[in-house]
């Protein structure tokens, strides 16, 4: 059974969650289609130049598990996990799974994480952390899991001041400009390491625990 995607947040953003997670389960046959492909999997491609070697990483939001089987294939010691609120989603990224032995997919939500303190070296978030209706809570949540100097990869379309909201998928989506990213971070205790551009507005943020 799935852990309660909501579990942690209010009425309101769970019903927001719910219609979330409908909206990424029927997409998720079609998500590794050429156009998404295009898009995200080479932001993906262009992220790993940018990571440091990890031991034990989590994929938030890990739509059809990609990111993680890049990182698995390049590094061949690492284990992770990929964790998703829709669960069609998950079912893709398990049937596409090709390092059985060291990724596994969880359907959850992200608030609060069903994981220890300090158990992950390494966190992805690629183009999911728009769709949370509680940014502190999950950095809170995001800052709990990593071990002191572990690193925080956030990649997705950045403003260039303020938070820009918009009306895409149900409940809408936040973008953070890269001050606000780093303000964020550091009221959880994340410090600011650098940012990347990756492709058009797309940016990579790195925040360290
Ligand atoms: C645009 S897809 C990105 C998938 C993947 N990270 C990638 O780079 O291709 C956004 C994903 O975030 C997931 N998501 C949205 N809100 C979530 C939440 N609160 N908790 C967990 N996953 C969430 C969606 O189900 C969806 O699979």
């Amino acid at each position: 059974m799935a852990l309660r995607a909501g579990a942690g947040v209010g009425f309101v953003e769970e019903m927001s969650l719910k219609a979330k997670e409908q909206y990424f389960d029927r997409w998720a046959g079609r998500y590794d289609g050429f156009w998404t492909s295009l898009l995200y999997r080479w932001c993906h491609r262009r992220l790993l130049s940018h990571v440091l070697p990890p031991a034990e990483a989590l994929d938030l939001g890990c739509g059809t598990g990609r990111l993680l089987g890049l990182l698995a294939d390049r590094w061949g010691g690492m284990r992770g996990m990929g964790l998703d609120l829709s669960g069609q989603m998950i079912v893709q990224a398990r049937l596409g799974n090709c390092h059985r032995e060291r990724l596994d997919f969880l359907q959850a939500g992200v608030q609060p994480l069903p994981f220890a303190d300090g158990r992950f070296d390494a966190l992805f978030c690629t183009f999911s952390f728009q769709h949370y209706p509680n940014p502190e809570g999950v950095l809170g949540e995001i800052s709990r899991v990593l071990r002191p100097g572990g690193r925080f990869y956030w990649a997705e379309a950045s403003p260039r001041t303020g938070q820009a909201r918009l009306k895409m998928t149900p409940g809408g989506i936040r973008l953070y400009s890269p001050e606000c990213r780093a303000q964020l971070g550091l009221e959880a205790g994340l410090g600011c390491a650098a940012h990347h551009q990756l492709f058009g507005p797309v940016l990579l943020s790195v925040l360290v625990r």
